[in-house]
């Protein structure tokens, strides 16, 4: 079966379901095991690997950096920046930084992790300075509510934006009122960051443990994970728009999402996960980690 794929502006292709890597460097596994975990999600067809300078103070990117020393060309490799960085100079050495720590001499989706006090036009105007350097392919932002969407949308550069990355799972539906449709009318995928929702603590195992997301897993002999990211990357108005970075150091958790990939819920699973998780009816704040 075929692997969904999202598209960007440009008309390049990712696959829907890519790799986290938020906790890697941190020393909570050895570097060796994260190292392979991200090498087997990239042979799996994970080829979208998500991180930030942010993550274990660089450690992060520098596990990256070593996964794909080998691999550069099987990654679509995406990092963010931190807002602190204000000023063009700074924004170009985080950028340099990123890119010693990854082993690369470009990277290919740089974000700006969440909106700070420097204006996002100045910031878009170094990103846009960073890719005609050949320092970085595409742009984009993170954690960025319809607002500020709309005030970036009203920047030259920032309408070249590629994606907004945002949390989004089941039990996070908040952004469907406004931003995702507004985002499907800009035709800009959206990335959506927790997709299994690891960030819920007590909460994530209540939704884990939810019966009509069970009985939907054991029905079809799939994990619950699976069904969560096979609902995040659902098609929307007819087209694949999202795409899930679910964060796995298990080869056996890389290889149940990679399987997620080509799962499809029915009319009827996707009619009770919308009763049972009802989409907002109203304007809520974007939720952020
Ligand atoms: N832009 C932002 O502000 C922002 C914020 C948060 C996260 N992010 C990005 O989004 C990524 C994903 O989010 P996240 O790390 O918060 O959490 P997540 O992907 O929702 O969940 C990660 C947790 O789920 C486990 N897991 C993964 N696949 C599984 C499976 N098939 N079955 C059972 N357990 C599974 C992982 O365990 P193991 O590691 O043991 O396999 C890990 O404990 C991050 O890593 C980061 O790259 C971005």
């Amino acid at each position: 079966m075929d692997i969904p794929h999202v598209r960007l502006p440009d008309g390049t292709l990712l696959p829907a379901i890519g790799q986290g890597t938020w906790h890697l460097g941190e020393g909570r596994k050895a570097r060796r095991d994260e190292v392979d975990a991200l090498i087997h999600g990239l042979d799996r067809g994970l080829k979208v690997i998500d991180t930030a300078e942010m993550y274990g103070n660089g450690g992060s990117e520098e596990v990256v950096g070593e996964a794909l020393k080998q691999r550069r060309d099987d990654a679509f490799l995406v990092t963010k920046m931190l807002p602190g960085n204000t000023g063009h100079n700074n924004i170009v050495s985080a950028c340099e930084r990123s890119l010693r720590r990854l082993q690369t001499d470009v990277i290919d989706l740089y974000l700006l992790h969440w909106r700070g006090a420097y204006p996002l036009e100045a910031v878009m105007e170094s990103f846009g300075h960073l890719r005609d350097e050949g320092k970085i392919r595409y742009f984009g932002v993170s954690n960025l509510d319809i607002g500020d969407m709309k005030e970036l949308r009203g920047t030259q550069l920032g309408r070249e934006c590629v994606t907004n990355q945002v949390l989004y799972h089941l039990a996070s539906r908040g952004i469907e009122f406004s931003l995702r449709p507004s985002m499907a009318r800009w035709e800009m995928p959206l990335m959506a960051y927790s997709p299994l929702a690891q960030h819920m603590g007590k909460s994530h195992q209540s939704l884990h443990r939810d019966s009509v997301l069970t009985d939907i897993a054991a029905h079809r002999n799939a994990s619950v994970e699976q069904i969560l990211l096979a609902w995040v990357i659902r098609p929307y108005q007819g087209h694949h728009t999202t795409l899930a970075i679910p964060k796995a150091t298990s080869i056996e958790h890389i290889d149940d999402n990679a399987d997620a990939m080509t799962m499809v819920l029915t009319d009827h699973e996707l009619a009770l996960l919308d009763e049972a998780f009802p989409a907002p009816k109203q304007k809520v704040p974007l939720d952020l980690i």
